[in-house]
C-alpha cells in the first residue's frame, strides 16, 4: 500500500505586539476602508529586533514539540523555509536545532525561494518520507519570516511576521498529502526581491499581483491534469476546482486570496468548453461571491490578524481553516496554492485527517493571539526604527525565545 504522508500537527508563533490596521490608515491619512475592504486586513503583527526570524522559528517549533508531545528522537530532518535569513552561511535551522537540543543524527538546512521556501521544504520532507529514505522518521518544517517594506511605503499595510512549525510524518492527522499530484510553474521575474544587505524588501506591487496570478494558473492547471488522470476531479456540472472542499492560498494580504480564487475558477471556465461564451461573462462567473464564501473565506481569520508572513502565510491559512472547520472537513480533499516571488508557484492537495480538530485544539491558537498587546502607531514606528542588531533587554515570555545580543557577529538567544 502507498505510504500515507503529510502534516501531523502544527504550531504558530507570532510577535507579541500588533497594530490595528485602521489606526495605521488614519495615521497615513488613508481611508481605513482601503486597508480593511480594499486589502482585507484587520490587524498587523509588529516585531521588535528581539523577535527575529530565528526566535520566532524556535518558539513555534518548541511549542509544537511541547503541545503535541513530539518524541524528538524520531526526528530525522529539520528544514526552515524563510526569506528572512540572518547569515549568508549559517542556517536558521542550525540555530533552531541547537536551541531545541534536537538529536545530532538529523539533516538540517534552510530553504529559500521568497514565500515559496516553506513549501519547498515541506515537499522535500514529504517526499523523503514517502520514498522510504526517512526510514520511519519524521521531519520538522518551520516557516518563519518578517514581512518588512518600510514606513509609509505602499507595501506598509501588508507587513507582518511570525512562524508556523509543521510536523511531517506517516501519521498525517491534519492533512494527508496527495504526494506526486503537485502542479508547478516557474518564471524568472523581478516582482519582489530583497538584495543582500537590505532589511526592507523591494516590490513592484501591481506587477507582483499579476506574476502571482500568472504563475498560479500554470500550477493549478498542472495539478488539475494529474488529478483528472487519477479520477479525483472531472468535468462535471461542478467545475473541477469546485470539487475541492476548500482552497487555501498564499496570502500576502487577504484580498489576494479572493483574486487568486477567481483566477483558479477562470482557468476552469476557460478550459471547460461549456462555460460562459464571452470573456466578460467568464470574468463575472469567476468572481462568484458564493464560491469565495464557501471555499475560501473561512481560511483567512488568522491572516487578517497577523498580516503577511511570507513562507508561513499559506500555513497560517491552513491553521485558520482547520481551527475554524477541522471537524467538518475531516475526510475531505482541499487544495493549497503556494507562491514565491521570483517566481515559483505550486498547487497541491490533501485529505483532512479525522483527528484534525483534536490536533488543532492542542495548538491553542486563540490563546496565542489573545496574548498579544495592541500598540499605537507611534510605538510601531519606534520599533521599526530600532537597529536590527541591538535588541531591547526584555525577558522572554515563558515558552518563547528572544534574540539577546549579537556579539562579534554571533547571535545569542535567551528563553524557553
Ligand atoms: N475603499 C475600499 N477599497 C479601496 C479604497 C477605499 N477607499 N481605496 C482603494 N481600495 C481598493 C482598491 O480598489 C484595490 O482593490 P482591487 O485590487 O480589488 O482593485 C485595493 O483597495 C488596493 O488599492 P491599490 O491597488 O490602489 O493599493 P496600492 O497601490 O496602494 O497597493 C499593493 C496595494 C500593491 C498590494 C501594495 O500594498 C503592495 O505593494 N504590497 C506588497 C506586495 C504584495 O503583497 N504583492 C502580492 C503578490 S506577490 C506575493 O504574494 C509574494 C509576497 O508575499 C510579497
Amino acid at each position: 500500500m502507498k505510504k500515507r504522508v503529510g502534516i501531523e500537527a502544527l504550531a504558530v508563533a507570532v510577535p507579541r505586539r500588533y497594530i490595528d490596521i485602521e489606526d495605521l490608515a488614519r495615521a497615513r491619512g488613508v481611508d481605513p476602508a482601503k486597508f480593511t475592504a480594499g486589502l482585507g486586513a484587520k490587524e498587523m503583527a509588529v516585531n521588535d529586533p528581539g523577535e527575529d526570524s530565528v526566535s520566532l522559528a524556535a518558539t513555534a517549533a518548541a511549542r509544537l514539540i511541547q503541545q503535541q508531545g513530539v518524541d524528538t528522537s524520531k526526528l530525522g530532518m529539520l528544514v526552515v523555509g524563510t526569506e528572512t535569513g540572518v547569515d549568508h552561511s549559517k542556517p536558521i535551522a542550525s540555530h533552531v536545532h541547537g536551541l531545541l537540543k534536537l538529536p545530532r543524527a538529523m539533516r538540517t538546512f534552510d530553504s529559500q525561494h521568497a514565500c515559496y521556501g516553506g513549501t519547498a521544504g515541506l515537499m522535500a520532507a514529504a517526499e523523503w518520507i514517502a520514498s522510504g529514505a526517512g526510514a520511519g522518521r519524521s521531519a520538522l518544517v518551520v516557516c518563519t519570516d518578517i514581512a518588512r517594506y518600510g514606513l509609509k511605503t505602499a507595501g506598509e499595510p501588508t507587513q507582518g511576521g511570525g512562524a508556523v512549525a509543521l510536523l511531517v510524518s506517516e501519521t498525517p492527522d491534519l492533512l494527508a498529502l496527495d504526494v506526486g499530484l503537485n502542479g508547478v510553474s516557474t518564471a524568472d521575474v523581478y516582482d519582489f526581491w530583497r538584495p543582500v544587505g537590505r532589511r526592507e524588501a523591494l516590490v513592484d506591487g501591481h506587477y507582483s499581483i499579476s506574476c502571482y496570478l500568472d504563475a498560479m494558473a500554470g500550477a493549478y492547471r498542472g495539478w488539475r491534469e494529474r488529478a483528472m488522470e487519477q479520477g479525483l476531479v472531472r468535468w462535471d456540472s461542478k467545475l473541477p476546482s469546485e470539487q475541492l472542499a476548500r482552497i487555501l492560498y498564499h496570502v500576502p494580504f487577504c484580498k489576494m486570496a479572493r483574486k487568486a480564487h477567481a483566477q483558479v475558477r477562470l482557468c476552469d471556465l476557460e478550459d471547460s468548453g461549456s462555460g460562459p461564451a464571452t470573456p466578460e461573462a467568464r470574468d463575472e462567473a469567476a468572481k462568484s461571491q458564493a464560491s469565495y464564501d464557501a471555499q475560501v473565506a473561512k481560511s483567512l481569520g488568522l491572516n487578517a490578524r497577523v498580516g503577511n508572513v511570507y513562507t508561513a502565510s499559506l500555513y497560517l491559512a491552513l491553521a485558520g481553516q482547520l481551527h475554524a472547520e477541522g471537524a467538518a472537513l475531516a475526510g475531505q480533499r482541499i487544495g493549497l496554492l503556494s507562491y514565491g516571488s521570483g517566481s515559483c508557484a505550486e498547487f497541491f492537495s490533501g485529505i483532512v485527517g479525522e483527528k484534525a480538530a483534536e490536533r488543532m485544539a492542542r495548538a491553542d491558537l486563540d490563546t496565542v493571539l489573545a496574548k498579544r498587546e495592541r500598540v499605537s502607531v507611534e510605538e510601531y514606528e519606534r520599533l521599526m526604527n530600532l537597529p536590527y542588531d541591538a535588541p531591547e533587554a526584555i525577558a522572554p515570555e515563558p515558552g518563547t525565545f528572544r534574540l539577546a545580543e549579537i556579539h562579534e557577529f554571533r547571535r545569542k538567544y535567551a528563553g524557553a
